[in-house]
């Protein structure tokens, strides 16, 4: 017997098609936990306003219980008629309250208010899974910073070698961005802790109900100030799918480093068995799929939250059912981060650095040639005139086919005068890396400052 939510004004109920299209359980079944958590609050003011009797909320409450139980075991499920979660879980109700009783709690409450209630506390429940899970990654990093601290790379812009740089530095630099995306939402939920209950469906109540209570009772530290725009807003959806579309694009980019790092030409890192795949026919191939889609996946989640501020756009106060179309996306982006976050972490947990290649590719394509500038600069020379000089080393070098260490005396001295052989101290991987030592930099003991100001940081959340 379908129970619809606003049946009076009605001759006949919905055409299937209407009900298939309105139908969102489905989906929307995630909130149940929620709605009945909201409709125990919601009694309990309603008791409170002199609107249900000290018997009849000790009768609303046993329901909602023996409810509650009911939804945890599987017994009791959303049918094809329930329009969505709210309304199948008012069925659920009125067969265990009567429909006297059970029929009371819908005063001074609408889907417009719950929903966008139970939307925020699920998003905050789902905040706090994708923040352990990101805080796994960022473990996973600093355990490979702390396993390789002296390590080096040729550190790279625009994809060329630039600079030297410690393994450890590019790793964490990966996690600092990560780390931002926790805070991102932990500030996140500091603002979307705000309850929409009690503002009805836009107008707010007349029956004496208390906002605060329900909000306190829900974990919310505030009800919110305007009961329009607590039914109408839902930047906190869109906020939420930004972080978590940052924190993809942010995983994106270890992944495509992790892909390039393990081809043949880069030969930078070997995967764990665990966590690469084989090919169906070529039987050498070790796949970094895991890398590819985490690549993959962020265009998923970039897609949610563009998808849902076209739904916001230009809907006009207060709700519209347009509003519906809000859950999947951000649903969809939380569920792929906990598939992904696990799988990223082992991954980059279990990579193995071949740190011989590493070294050996640091100083090639000339990336000591800024050390060059910066000992003349040491030695008085303008920067503009020991950046042409350095330039001419290299050169000069590139001519010849050797290392900025193997000019002679000769063709230094002839490049700039100031260009003396002690330039060759300055001409090592190591000597380059250890001589960026402000805060910042590359240098070991900052490095090594930085991976502990880091981990205290994880441990702080
Ligand atoms: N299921 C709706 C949503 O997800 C809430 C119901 C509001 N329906 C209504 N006719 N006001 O937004």
């Amino acid at each position: 017997q379908p129970v619809a939510l606003w049946g009076g004004r009605f001759a006949s109920g919905p055409d299937a098609a209407m009900a298939a299209l309105s139908a969102s359980t489905h989906f929307d079944w995630r909130l149940a936990p929620y709605d009945i958590a909201g409709s125990r609050a919601h009694a309990r003011v309603l008791h409170r306003a002199g609107l249900l009797s000290e018997d009849e909320l000790t009768g609303m409450l046993a329901a909602l219980d023996t409810l509650a139980a009911d939804v945890e075991s599987g017994a009791f499920t959303p049918t094809v008629a329930d329009e969505d979660v709210h309304t199948a879980l008012e069925r659920g109700l009125l067969e265990r309250a009567g429909a006297e009783l059970g029929g009371k709690l819908r005063a001074g409450r609408s889907r417009n208010d719950q929903v966008a209630t139970q939307f925020r506390m699920w998003l905050a429940a789902a905040a706090r899974r994708v923040v352990s899970g990101t805080l796994d990654v960022i473990d996973s990093l600093l355990a490979q910073a702390r396993r390789y601290p002296d390590a080096v790379l040729p550190g790279r812009t625009h994809l060329q070698h630039a600079q030297p740089v410690l393994l450890a530095h590019h790793l964490l630099a990966h996690a600092q961005a990560l780390l931002r995306d926790v805070g991102r939402l932990r500030d996140w939920d500091t603002r979307a802790a705000e309850s929409p209950y009690g503002s009805g469906a836009l107008a707010g109540s007349s029956l004496g109900l208390d906002p605060d209570a329900v909000a306190a009772e829900l974990g919310f530290p505030t009800s919110v100030d305007n009961s329009i725009d607590g039914t109408a807003s839902r930047d906190f959806a869109a906020e939420f799918g930004f972080a978590v579309a940052m924190l993809g694009v942010n995983l994106s980019r270890i992944a495509e480093e992790v892909i390039i790092w393990n081809t043949a030409e880069f030969g930078y890192v070997t995967l764990d068995d665990a966590w690469a795949t084989g090919s169906s026919i070529m039987p050498q191939k070790k796949n970094p799929d895991v890398a590819e889609l985490t690549r993959g996946k962020s265009g998923r989640l970039i897609g949610n939250l563009t998808g849902l501020l076209a739904t916001l756009k230009a809907q006009p106060l207060a709700y519209n059912r347009d509003l519906q179309e809000d859950k999947e996306p951000v649903f969809d982006s939380v569920e792929q981060l906990e598939l992904l976050l696990p799988a990223i972490a082992g991954m980059l947990d279990t990579l193995t650095f071949h740190t011989d290649r590493l070294a050996a590719m640091a100083p090639a394509g000339f990336t000591l040639a800024t050390d060059i500038a910066e000992w003349l600069v040491r030695a008085g020379v303008p920067f503009r005139v020991a950046h042409e000089a350095a330039g001419e080393c290299v050169r000069v070098a590139e001519r010849r086919n050797v290392g900025l260490d193997e000019l002679t005396d000769e063709e230094l001295g002839t490049i700039h005068p100031a260009l003396t052989p002690r330039v060759r101290e300055v001409l090592t991987v190591p000597g380059s890396i250890a001589s960026r030592d402000a805060r910042g930099g590359t240098a070991p003991a900052r490095v090594a400052e930085q991976r502990e100001r880091l981990a205290a940081a994880v441990a702080e959340h």
